[in-house]
Parts: C-alpha cells; sequence; structure tokens
C-alpha cells in the first residue's frame, strides 16, 4: 500500500486538517506538512481514533466543530515544525482572530524571475477558473483577480514584479497570505528567484513553489528541487518541508494540484474577517482614466464596501462613485478578501496606502484635519528635535 498523505487522509475521513494534526500531535507523530505521508500503523490508528469519536457523537471537528474544538487545535497547531502547518504570524490585523468570524478567501501573491511565466500562470488560472463575464464595467485591466475553484475561492495578485509587493510592505500593509514562487523548469533558481523568496520570507507569509514549463524537453524538475535547497527550501520529497508543484502554464498540467496546495495552505492559516466589522483596505494599484478619472484598485480587507461611501486615504478622501469586481462587472458591494476598482477619487493614491471609510463627506473631512494636525505636529517636533540638536553641536 503507497503512504498516505495526512490531508488525504483527513479528506477521507471528512475531518479538517487543524483536528487531524491536532491527532497527530497527541500521538506524537512528526510530521512536516499536511503533505506529509504517514505510516501505515498511524493511519490505521487515527482511523481508530476517528470511529470512536464518531460513535461516541464527539463529532470528530468536521466543518462543524465547536467553536471551542475550534480554538483548541488552532493552540495546538503552532507547536508543529512545519512552514506550511504552522505560519508563525499574527493574523492580519494583529488580534486573533474570533472563532466564530466567518472565513475568507486567501490572497495570493505570485512572483518570481523574469519570464518564468509568472503572468501566463495566472491567466491559464483565470481562464479556466473566472467566469467569464460581459466586461461591461469600468475596469480595463484589474491587478488582482479571484478563481473559482473546486475548493472556494482565491484572490490572485498580479503584481507586476515584486516592486508592488515590496512597496505594499514596505508601507506597512501585508495584502497577501501565501506566496507562490515561480521557478521555470528550464532555467530554475535565478536573482529574482532569490529575491522573491526573501520577500515572502520578510513578509513572515507561507510560500509554495511552482516549478512551471515542465512540458518543455529540457525540463529539469530535479535539478530545480536540488537547486532550491541552496536557498534553504528543501523540497518534502528531499526531506524537507517546502511544497513543491510541478506544473505547465502552457497545458494546465499540475495547476489543479498548485490550486488544491493553495487551498490546504489557507485553511491551516485560518484565515478570518468580519464583513460586518469596521472597513479596512489597501491600496494596490491606481492610474488616472482620461474619461473616468482615477481608478484605484482596493483590497477589501475587513468590513464591507458600499457604492456610496467615502473613503479616506492619507490626506485625501472620494466618494464612491462605482465599483466593479475583477470580472469587470458593476458591483454594489464587496466584503473581505475582494478586490474591487473604485472610481472615485479625487487624488491618484500610491499602492500601499491604507483605505479608511467614513460616514459622510464631514466625517471623511474630519478625519483628514485630525491627520494634517497630526502631521504638523510631527514636522514642528520634527524641527525643534534638529534646532536642538544644532544647538548641542555648537557653531
Ligand atoms: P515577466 O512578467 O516579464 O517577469 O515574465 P513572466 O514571469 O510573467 O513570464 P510570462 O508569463 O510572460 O512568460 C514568459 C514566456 O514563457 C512566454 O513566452 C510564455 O509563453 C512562456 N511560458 C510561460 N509558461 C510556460 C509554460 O508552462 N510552458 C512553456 N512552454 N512556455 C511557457
Ligand atoms: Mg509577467
Amino acid at each position: 500500500m503507497s503512504k498516505v498523505r495526512i490531508y488525504t487522509l483527513a479528506k477521507d475521513l471528512g475531518v479538517d486538517n487543524h483536528r487531524m494534526l491536532a491527532m497527530l500531535d497527541d500521538l506524537g507523530v512528526q510530521y512536516k506538512s499536511v503533505s506529509s505521508t504517514l505510516e501505515e500503523d498511524v493511519v490505521e490508528t487515527i482511523k481508530g481514533l476517528v470511529a470512536e469519536e464518531q460513535a461516541s457523537g464527539s463529532g470528530g471537528g468536521s466543518d462543524s466543530a465547536p467553536a471551542e474544538q475550534q480554538a483548541q487545535t488552532e493552540s495546538a497547531a503552532p507547536s508543529t515544525p512545519a512552514p506550511v502547518a504552522v505560519a508563525e504570524r499574527p493574523a492580519p490585523g494583529e488580534a486573533p482572530a474570533a472563532p466564530g468570524m466567518p472565513t475568507r478567501a486567501p490572497v495570493v501573491t505570485i512572483m518570481g524571475h523574469v519570464d518564468h511565466g509568472k503572468t501566463s500562470l495566472l491567466d491559464y488560472i483565470r481562464k479556466t477558473k473566472v467566469a467569464a463575464k460581459e466586461a461591461g464595467g469600468i475596469t480595463q485591466h484589474v491587478g488582482a483577480f479571484e478563481a473559482k475553484t473546486s475548493k472556494g475561492k482565491i484572490v490572485f495578485i498580479d503584481t507586476p514584479g515584486h516592486e508592488a509587493f515590496t512597496t505594499i510592505r514596505a508601507r506597512g500593509a501585508n495584502v497577501a497570505d501565501i506566496a507562490i514562487i515561480v521557478v521555470a523548469a528550464d532555467d530554475s533558481i535565478m536573482p529574482q528567484t532569490r529575491e522573491a523568496v526573501a520577500h515572502a520570507q520578510a513578509a513572515n507569509i507561507p510560500l509554495i513553489v511552482a516549478i512551471n514549463k515542465i512540458d518543455l524537453p529540457q525540463a529539469d524538475v530535479e535539478r530545480v528541487k536540488t537547486d532550491l535547497t541552496q536557498v534553504n527550501l528543501v523540497p518534502e520529497d528531499y526531506g524537507g518541508d517546502t511544497v513543491v508543484v510541478p506544473v505547465s502554464a502552457k497545458t494546465g498540467e499540475g495547476v489543479e494540484d498548485l490550486l488544491e496546495y493553495i487551498s490546504l495552505t489557507a485553511e491551516l492559516e485560518d484565515l478570518r474577517a468580519d464583513p460586518k466589522g469596521e472597513f479596512a483596505g489597501v491600496i494596490i494599484e491606481s492610474k488616472v482614466d482620461k474619461q473616468a478619472g482615477v481608478l484605484a484598485t482596493v483590497m477589501v480587507q475587513e468590513g464591507t464596501l458600499h457604492v456610496g461611501d467615502f473613503l479616506v486615504v492619507g490626506e485625501n478622501y472620494g466618494k464612491i462613485k462605482a465599483m466593479s469586481g475583477s470580472d469587470g462587472e458593476r458591483i454594489k458591494e464587496a466584503g473581505p478578501s475582494t478586490p474591487v476598482q473604485v472610481l472615485g477619487f479625487s487624488e491618484n493614491p500610491s499602492s500601499g496606502d491604507k483605505v479608511a471609510s467614513a460616514k459622510n463627506e464631514h466625517a471623511a473631512r474630519e478625519v483628514i484635519a485630525a491627520r494634517v494636525d497630526k502631521r504638523r505636529e510631527d514636522e514642528e517636533q520634527g524641527k525643534r528635535r534638529k534646532m536642538t540638536l544644532e544647538e548641542m553641536m555648537g557653531p
């Protein structure tokens, strides 16, 4: 019998992955990630445990697991040594997400060396996974899109290289939950691959390596895997804990697997946000359209945006005149993990700018007035400090 992967067993038994990892922890079983394989005796033990639990009616932690059980498995997860299983990262928005809060779709960024196939991979996913709708909206190009997979919604950010990602992060916003590092199978690790890995590691988000272009005759997946170890990413089948998925953006081979791994990783991250909470978002990109005006792509992180809402970015505000989703369709509202193109800013915001909302124009002006005061005060203080320094240094 071939070995069974943890997530496969979880799926077969109808147990969620958190619960499965907690059971393995209780048994003292070592594993690297949910895609690690299990020995046959462990599989049998787990099957027995699940059968017992089900017989005694304690649930077994399917999707309907009670909140306290979820909390337990959450606290158990961080003691495991796997990067996919263990994101030692505070949930975006600092405080741990309250159990019971709705889960949200993962936001995935794709990075890698030039020409390794990032855009092609997204195009492939987009073509097959985005319901084609009539583009009647205001959008020409949204730098982010939603893919509907068998495992639910996944949001991809189609950043032009890593600059946008780095800028957004440099501004203190973490917009991505998972990074895909694309490496071409005929080219292997290149300088920008290393950069991309460093960016993902700095952001402290789980990363998945997609070895692309495996359809090429000169593709050498094993060489890429060996080279990955040199950047401290040891593939699972080399005894490490890096998830590596061979794909072809041309034929589509492996793309389903990649989506599956993204969903698994997301599930373990336990991403949640409150659609009814206070709105918070980040500018992904923005441009000025000669006719329409400023078109800004906003990633909704918390709360819900509505047409007619007032948005505050830095010291500017705008009223949402129209919004469109990533298919170009006009929408009236957008909840967490939704990229939307917003029409209504008077000034062009920058990537990474944080977006807040205000009840009305008056409230928006007040928020801005407070920000301007704060900035002036900081500037004054800076000047005073500089003067004191100069005095101290003497003529
Ligand atoms: P930059 O945005 O310039 O960094 O490049 P990129 O990483 O987005 O690569 P892109 O998708 O533009 O692909 C570069 C070239 O590789 C194009 O000619 C693609 O057709 C080709 N390509 C991408 N993926 C595959 C693949 O899976 N197989 C083959 N045979 N060619 C591919
Ligand atoms: Mg590209």
